[in-house]
């Protein structure tokens, strides 16, 4: 599988799927990181592990539409299979998501279908729910909304804030992340007509992870 991962910020997802590479814990290649943001350190990742990578500013097209289609171009050029959102902060055209259905994956930091958007950790804490945790799924039009596949969960303590809830959840996502995109490559997770299967069964809930 020939993946490109699409990142706007830091990258620690994509350095975990990098390093699950180099550990042959994943067997796809991460032909490309495709970033909107020209200052995003995940860049800086990819060149360290000699990865091609491209920006492509929205701010440089007049609409979703353009972008996504740059987008597109480019995904096409490298010739790749599965794309994987990996802290990347647009929100995508529905038509650009039907191009890539069942072959694009994202990650989200809280338990899916429970906050969708921004902001998790810290609308986890105002309700006082006690358990957290992150969510990969497949890329539908509606944002955070495709089929869920795996999550990891903890259990928030009394202790936790803002930034140890984050901390403790990218703890989870590296670790999720890289093995839901295995399943992918090694054909264990498939996708048909708008549902997951895994090990050739419909997959009827997310397959999760428990850290208490
Ligand atoms: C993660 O929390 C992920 O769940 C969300 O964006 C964040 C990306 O973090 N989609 P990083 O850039 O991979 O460190």
């Amino acid at each position: 599988m020939r993946i490109a991962v699409l990142v706007s910020g830091n990258g620690s997802n994509l350095q975990a799927l990098i390093d699950a590479q180099i550990g042959k814990q994943l067997s796809g290649q991460i032909i490309g990181v495709l970033s909107n943001k020209a200052n995003a350190y995940a860049l800086e990742r990819a060149e360290n592990a000699d990865i091609a990578t491209a920006v492509i500013s929205h701010k440089d097209y007049p609409n979703r539409e353009s972008f996504d289609d740059a987008m597109h171009q480019q995904l096409l050029a490298w010739e790749i299979d599965l794309v994987i959102l990996a802290g990347f902060m647009r929100i995508l055209t529905p038509n650009f998501v039907s191009q890539w259905q069942g072959k694009m994956l994202n990650i989200h930091p809280s338990l899916l279908p429970f906050y969708k958007g921004i902001n998790t950790h810290q609308r986890v804490l105002n309700t006082g729910d006690r358990l957290h945790g992150c969510t990969v799924h497949f890329v539908t039009a509606e944002l955070d909304a495709g089929q869920s596949i795996a999550q990891s969960i903890i259990q928030v303590t009394l202790h936790d804030n803002v930034e140890s809830l984050s901390q403790r959840v990218h703890e989870l996502e590296h670790f999720i992340y890289p093995q839901v995109a295995e399943w992918l490559c090694n054909g264990q997770l498939t996708w048909k007509n708008g549902q997951a299967y895994f090990n050739k069964k419909p997959l009827e809930r997310p397959i999760q992870f428990a850290r208490f």
